[in-house]
């Protein structure tokens, strides 16, 4: 798929390549590009870079679907107007995708050749955790990137929010309110599975802004018993439904559960029904959080282009739009906030 309106494989300037030098105020050229999961808001992103970087005095260029543009070569020329009406848009107008070619020595190579051969002297990249490891890797090989948080999966170390968490995180809520609806209808309990890779932040947020019975998250080893109480106190306690939210990467996720009650499920009290949601977490048009977020940090971005600081993210942190180095945020492991995963038990009485 090639970036939406249209690529321009055949765009290449064919001059000397230039690559930055240090010196500064020579960024003349910059490329941006979405990378890995799409979340809501990366749009506002490209369009705040594009934006910034034009009122600079910049070209700026988009890479359609993430790094694989920059092995295949396939761009698109971005203007003022080619990123007009794309902020209400979900997704990415730039298209995105994983590229196992780009984690290696030779994929990057071939990267830096066709940056080269375009004239592109730094790259934003908007992207989650893998993302950031491809952005690093290339600032460790020497040419200039700055990172834009951006995962519904809320993983990234140093960050306090990433852009598309809010939007997932109200899909989810709204999931949870409706199956709540259903499940009251039949007195049943509902496993809601969400999405968040192997960090349970959208469990838990969402459990416990949909007030869940039970909460299930990779970081803690869950005894499925314990899950079987928490239904069954429910059931006891008078209530039409009990709903819990599971994480897709916790080993007792709504599979893993469900195997686990499926000869059992008289003890449970309610009859069982399990939902998993999937990709529709990332589907939704940006609400007003997202927006204004990754038009923050895609100015940010700019600016850090601008004054030179290379390889940092820019991401909410601490409550303010700044930067973190990449090398700090790649490999480390965010942890769970454990005094909101007990907050959560305590309030689902
Ligand atoms: O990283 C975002 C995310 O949606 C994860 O929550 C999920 O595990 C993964 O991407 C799904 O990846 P894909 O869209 O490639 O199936």
């Amino acid at each position: 798929m090639s970036c939406p309106g249209g690529s321009s494989r055949t765009e290449q300037r064919g001059n000397l390549p230039t690559g930055y030098n240090g010196r500064e105020g020579h960024v003349k050229r910059i490329g941006v590009l979405t990378s890995g999961g799409d979340a809501p808001g990366m749009n506002a992103a490209i369009r705040a870079v594009v934006r910034m970087g034009l009122h600079k005095g910049w070209d700026v260029v988009g890479i359609c679907e993430g790094y694989v543009g920059l092995i295949t070569d396939d761009t698109t020329p971005l203007s003022a107007r080619r990123v007009g009406g794309i902020m209400q848009r979900g997704g990415t107008v730039l298209g995105s995708s994983r590229s196992p070619e780009f984690k290696t020595p030779e994929g990057r190579r071939m990267a830096r050749e066709m940056l080269n051969r375009h004239s592109i002297e730094a790259l934003a990249i908007i992207g989650g955790g893998g993302s950031q490891a491809g952005a690093l890797a290339m600032f460790q090989e020497g040419f200039p990137v700055v990172g834009i948080a951006s995962t519904i999966d809320n993983d990234l170390y140093g960050i306090d929010i990433t852009i598309g968490v809010d939007t997932a995180l109200n899909v989810a809520l709204e999931a949870i309110d409706r199956l709540k609806v259903t499940a009251s209808s039949h007195r049943r309990a509902f496993l809601l599975e969400v999405m968040g890779r192997d960090y349970g932040y959208l469990a838990l947020m969402s459990g416990l802004a949909g007030g869940a019975d039970a909460i299930v998250v990779p970081e803690v080893d869950t005894d499925p018993e314990q899950i079987a109480s928490a239904m069954r106190d429910a059931y006891t306690r008078g209530k039409s439904h009990a709903l819990v939210v599971v994480a897709e990467g916790a080993r007792y996720n709504a599979e893993g559960l469900g195997r686990y009650f499926r000869e059992h499920q008289e003890r449970l009290g309610f009859e069982l029904r399990s939902t998993v949601l999937g990709h529709v977490q990332r589907g939704g048009e940006p609400g007003a959080f997202d927006r204004l977020l990754g038009t923050q940090c895609g100015v940010a971005a700019v600016e850090c282009l601008d004054k030179g600081e290379f390889g940092v993210l820019a991401g909410l942190r601490h409550g303010q739009i700044s930067t973190v180095p990449l090398a700090e945020v790649v490999g480390h492991k965010k942890p769970i906030d454990a005094k909101l995963l007990k907050m959560a038990q305590v309030l689902s009485q």
